[in-house]
């Protein structure tokens, strides 16, 4: 079984979901059970027929963590100001928008705003269990009821690999967010964080990540950091672009 196949168990949402629920679990190498009471690990991915999302298994079961990019969540966030910045860091101005080598997709969060701005967004997640549910959500955004988030993904592509076996393209903007440090925010987001982690297997390999980025061919590297972090080992920052709770180091080469 593969290193997630400890911490995360698929359960089914549903009887009619059991047949898809044992497929997506041979598929991702993962346990199955038929229900959460008896999932083992720290993270249930809960398959739906048309559906799937992620579950802390504690005893409080705090509500799904989901790629939902029509959520009232992402809606709120396409209006706020830190996808400026975020903008900004990568290089998006007037009609030019670069073409994002996201190295650390997650859930897909940043990415999302990104192609929301316009940019094409490669997401590359090394968690089976992330780039699955990153899959899934691309697949439901494609054919959304709300025009500008089918727009959005039709930017956005998703492959399971661990980007650091990879050659980035010489136009492309990498971009990372490799922070597991305790962010400021709501339980929602502590919660997206904890499932993170859980998957992720922490502590995370950020040097090797960083090393990765500056032997690439690329003449923009952008690193989501919390707000008061030392920078990511390398070079200084050409200039940093401050949010509220993050802060986004660019270098420019
Ligand atoms: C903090 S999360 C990123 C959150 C994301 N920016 C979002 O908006 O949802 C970091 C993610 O990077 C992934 N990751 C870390 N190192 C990686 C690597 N070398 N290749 C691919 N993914 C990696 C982790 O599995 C984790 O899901």
């Amino acid at each position: 079984m593969s290193d997630s196949a400890s911490v995360c168990t698929v359960v089914p949402a549903q009887t009619g979901a059991i047949d898809r629920a044992r497929l997506v679990a041979e598929q991702l190498d993962l346990a199955y059970e038929k229900n959460l009471d008896g999932a083992s690990g720290s993270v249930a991915l809960i398959i739906d027929r048309e559906d799937a999302w992620l579950q802390e298994i504690s005893a409080n079961r705090p509500g799904p963590v989901r790629v939902d990019f029509a959520s009232p969540a992402m809606m709120h966030r396409r209006r706020g100001g830190q996808n400026e910045l975020l903008g900004r860091a990568v290089g998006n101005k007037g009609n030019r928008h670069p073409w994002v080598f996201d190295a650390t997709a997650g859930l897909g969060r940043d990415a999302f705003v990104l192609a929301d701005l316009g940019c094409q967004v490669a997401m590359f997640e090394r968690s089976p269990v992330l780039a699955f549910i990153l899959q899934e959500g691309l697949n439901r955004a494609i054919i959304s009821q709300f025009p500008e988030v089918r727009q959005a993904a039709a930017r956005m592509s998703v492959q399971h690999r661990d980007s650091t076996g990879i050659a980035a393209a010489p136009e492309q903007v990498i971009y990372l967010d490799p922070m597991f440090e305790e962010r400021k925010g709501t339980a929602a987001s502590k919660k997206d964080l904890r499932v993170l982690q859980a998957l992720h297997g922490y502590p995370p390999d950020h040097q090797h990540l960083t090393d990765w980025a500056f032997a690439q061919p690329v003449s923009r590297i952008v690193v989501k950091r919390p707000l008061k972090a030392v920078p990511l080992t390398g070079p200084p920052p050409s200039h940093t672009l401050k949010g509220r709770a993050v802060r986004f180091d660019v270098y420019v080469r």
